[in-house]
């Protein structure tokens, strides 16, 4: 009678092995790596669980690869084995209590050495009297392929080694740069040719070439990490001397090894490397840590695929195979239209992943991406997911190309693409999407930050009709709002007053919260300091906006047009009679240092002309008179001072102070000594 787990545990041996056969003998995966590791996780919980279920032939029991047929095989004399992955800090602490479990009682592990698991194709290299003679693939382990025309292709490994042993082989990563992964794709795509999916997928590609001018331009790369078969060698006790050892002779060791303590140790090594991952020239898809004493090493042994003394902590995937099930456009609070895709969820980056964005009509052009496509997904780091390319091998046929719709999706009307610009926009201002979006646009910290006025409370009061621009928020029938479900008392009162205290933000805020189109915080900041007030602003001229530095004519345009419209009109006699600030930045943001001061200013300034320096000072809630009086607190003399003042000053015993210290009363309110 066979089980149900016996009859999931042989179907996830099939599966296994065909993905292994597609990655690892036509180095075209179907699958992604991380897919992968979930179907050999599924397996080898199983196994543990049901150990009659762990069958001779599972690849849990076995390494990857076979050896192929094309190049001649080489039998390694020490196997070279794989890696026990661990997914979550909790698997680190179990690996160092299941070792320490094996070891004689009392006896610790100890040190531990940090590497980076790059991304890449492992080989064995040959050195005989310290000639390279001999390089092979892994192939399953024991058997691996010859390789060796290919691998002399590669720059970073030298053909002679001085000082070397007899007999030394050289276990490590051969790799493809991701600059050089890069310029080779640019280039097939230029001579359409085959597209890499990845740098390791690139870097097996050019190994497997019988003609080893073809790796010769591939500019392949090689990291040393472990010895193989050593005669006559140095008497190394530790990993971390062993790294030394082939740095000494020259090999290329990876700068970022590094020796800790412990599994505490080890896991800030892995925090720095995650958030690291992209800065390095080079892909590596998780960290491995390895027992530093050789002794401990020997003691611990292998399992029959594994080194016990090694584990690596797996990164979550950055990249994914997922299916993109449609092409969505999205309204934004200023009309434009952004088309994102509906992915069937997926765990990238750390996350599950089930939007990711399109940016416009031309990129998916350029990308060709369609529904129905499998697409690859990436998220790498804190950036937002996007659609990197479609799967072409897996694209079914005559699948449609996508379309930009002709409408908007919130209210229907004909959705514009600008000439010159590579976004759609709906111009229908009372689109609802729109409606939406400027209240959520207007309500966020970095506009007018109305806390507490979150999306579903902006869905009710815009459904209810209650909130139909960002003008109404500040009449909202807050009578009405208590009788919704879900509004308590002190909801209501929250809301109230966060709404209360927005009007008091500063004008860039509230320019940059009216979401005119182009208009960004830092352009509505530019805009609120060169007007000064929303009533200048609104009367501006195309001309003074265009004559403002910085603003381009895009720009200018939209702003004049937005002030020319009669909607926008509405909203701002709203919003002036609700009492709303609409003064300049200065009055607002600028500290009162100078309260109740007198400070008058002769001869001319550096850096403020006579009307300048009086503004700061009145800017700052001090009195500027022309003339020194007892009530003066502070003479403020630049270059061709009046005469009389300063003699006026001298004698009133009030304090005379340069420019310099006129900066520092400016800011502070104290006269410096
Ligand atoms: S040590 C017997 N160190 O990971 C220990 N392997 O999953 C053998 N790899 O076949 C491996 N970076 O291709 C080791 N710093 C590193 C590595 C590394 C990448 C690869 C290697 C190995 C695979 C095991």
């Amino acid at each position: 009678m066979t089980t149900e787990q016996e009859k999931r545990a042989e179907e996830l041996r099939a599966l296994i092995k065909a993905h292994n056969v597609a990655y690892y003998d036509n180095d075209s995966p179907t699958i992604s790596d991380a897919e992968w590791d979930m179907l050999m996780r599924e397996l080898i919980g199983l196994e543990d669980q049901y150990p009659h279920l762990r069958t001779a032939d599972s690849p849990t029991q076995n390494v990857g690869g076979t050896p192929s047929k094309i190049f001649s095989p080489v039998t390694h004399r020490v196997p070279m084995m794989s890696l026990d992955n661990a997914f979550e800090v909790e698997a680190l602490h179990q690996w160092q209590s299941k070792l320490e479990r094996k070891l004689a009682e009392g006896t610790k592990i100890g040190d531990l050495v940090c590497e980076l698991k790059f991304d890449g194709l492992a080989i064995s290299v040959r050195y005989e009297q310290g000639r390279l003679v001999q390089a092979a693939t892994r192939g399953d382990g024991v058997v691996g392929e010859d390789v060796t025309h290919n691998v002399l292709t590669i720059s970073d490994l030298p053909h002679v080694l001085r000082g070397a042993p007899p007999i030394l082989e050289v276990r490590g990563e051969v790799y493809l740069r991701r600059s050089e992964f890069q310029k080779l794709n640019r280039e097939a795509k230029k001579s359409d040719g085959k597209e890499y999916v990845n740098p390791r997928n690139a870097a097996a590609g050019s190994l497997r070439q019988k003609d080893s001018s073809i790796a010769a331009t591939r500019n392949l790369s090689f990291w040393a990490y472990q010895l193989g078969e050593v005669k006559e060698g140095p008497d190394l006790v530790s990993h971390y001397e062993t790294l030394e050892f082939l740095s000494s002779l020259e090999l290329p060791v990876n700068k970022n090894a590094k020796l800790v303590k412990d599994i505490a140790g080890a896991l800030e090594y892995i925090q720095e490397f995650q958030e690291a991952r992209d800065s390095l020239d080079y892909e590596f898809d998780g960290i491995v840590i390895k027992v530093d004493s050789l002794p401990l090493q020997q003691e611990l042994g292998n399992t029959a695929k594994a080194p016990r003394w090694a584990v690596a902590y797996k990164l979550p995937a950055e990249e994914q195979v997922t299916t993109l099930l449609d092409i969505e456009v999205s309204i934004g609070a200023a009309g434009s239209a952004t088309p994102f895709a509906r992915l069937e969820p997926v765990f990238v980056g750390g996350v599950t992943v089930s939007t990711a964005t399109l940016h416009n009509e031309d990129q998916i052009q350029e990308k060709d991406v369609r529904p129905g496509d499998k697409v690859i997904v990436r998220r790498a780091g804190e950036v937002i997911p996007e659609v990197v390319r479609p799967v072409l091998s897996e694209r079914p046929e005559n699948l449609p190309k996508w379309e930009f719709p002709k409408n908007c999706p919130s209210c229907g009307s004909k959705l514009e693409r600008p000439s010159g610009e590579a976004r759609h926009r709906c111009n229908n201002y009372n689109c609802p999407r729109q409606v939406r979006g400027r209240i959520e646009h207007f309500s966020q910290r970095t506009a007018m930050d109305i806390e507490h006025m979150g999306e579903q409370s902006i869905d009710l009061f815009v459904s209810e009709g209650l909130v139909q621009d960002v003008g109404d928020i500040y009449s909202i029938d807050f009578q009405l709002v208590r009788s919704f479900e879900g509004f308590g008392d002190l909801s209501v009162t929250n809301l109230q007053k966060a709404i209360e205290e927005s009007k008091s933000r500063s004008l860039g805020n509230l320019i940059f919260g009216l979401s005119i189109p182009h208009v960004g915080r830092t352009n509505a900041d530019l805009l609120a300091t060169t007007f000064g007030s929303m009533d200048k602003l609104k009367e501006t001229s195309y001309e003074e906006l265009q004559a403002v530095e910085g603003l381009g004519p895009v720009i200018a345009t939209s702003v004049h047009q937005f002030f020319r419209s009669p909607d926008t009109m509405k909203v701002l006699a709203k919003l002036e009679s609700a009492g709303v600030n609409f003064q300049g930045p200065e009055k607002i943001e600028l500290a009162q240092t100078l309260t109740g001061k007198s400070i008058v200013v002769t001869g001319t300034l550096e850096s403020y002309n006579r009307d300048e320096a009086a503004s700061a000072i009145k800017d700052r809630g001090g009195k500027s008179p022309g003339s020194v009086s007892k009530k003066t607190d502070a003479l403020v003399v630049g270059v061709n001072p009046g005469g009389s003042k300063i003699s006026k000053a001298e004698e009133l015993d009030v304090p005379i102070i340069n420019e310099e210290a006129f900066e520092q009363l400016l800011e502070t309110g104290e006269i410096p000594n």
